[in-house]
């Protein structure tokens, strides 16, 4: 976040203090959706190990699951000048949403897709992210080591 308000969109990448996680449609059933896909943590429980990993790293965070596409791209809105890098797991919204993919497009951090599941290898219209090009870099097929990652990720980044 950029502290004094006045910031350029270069100084703000090289400053990472406070972290939006966003979670689309479907996700709020982690645990009780397809286990044998997704696994049986509950995005609570994701939440959590994202919360270890960002407050050893002195990272602020908010975290936010809709399962309505406006009240993603909002979030991604309100992020603007607030949040300095996004994390985020569109669900199926990764496969169709251009609005989710102007936003993102819109936010001046860093942001990193994870998808639970490797959705390459799953079903053709998983195939394609419209995501992939407004974001650094996705990570998936990891379960829920990959939100970890994905800090880890963004730490790395910001050196
Ligand atoms: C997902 C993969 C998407 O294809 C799917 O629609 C989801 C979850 C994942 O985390 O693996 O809802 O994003």
């Amino acid at each position: 976040m950029c502290p004094t308000g006045t910031c350029s969109d270069s100084t703000v990448k090289g400053m990472l203090s406070s972290l939006l996680v966003l979670h689309g449609p479907n996700l709020n059933l982690l645990g009780l959706r397809e286990p044998e896909i997704y696994g049986s943590a509950t995005l609570a429980d994701h939440i959590d190990a994202v919360r270890d990993v960002a407050q050893s790293h002195g990272i602020s965070f908010v975290d936010v699951q809709s399962n309505s596409e406006a009240e993603i791209v909002e979030a991604v809105h309100s992020a603007r000048g607030v949040h300095d890098a996004i994390i985020i797991n569109a669900g199926a919204l990764t496969h169709y949403s251009w609005a989710l993919h102007d936003a993102l497009k819109s936010f001046t951090g860093n942001v990193i897709e994870v998808h639970l599941s490797n959705p390459g290898a799953r079903e053709e219209f998983r195939h394609v992210s419209v995501l992939s090009d407004v974001v650094q870099g996705t990570i998936s097929g990891f379960g829920g080591l990959g939100y970890t990652l994905a800090v880890h990720a963004l730490v790395a980044l910001e050196k």
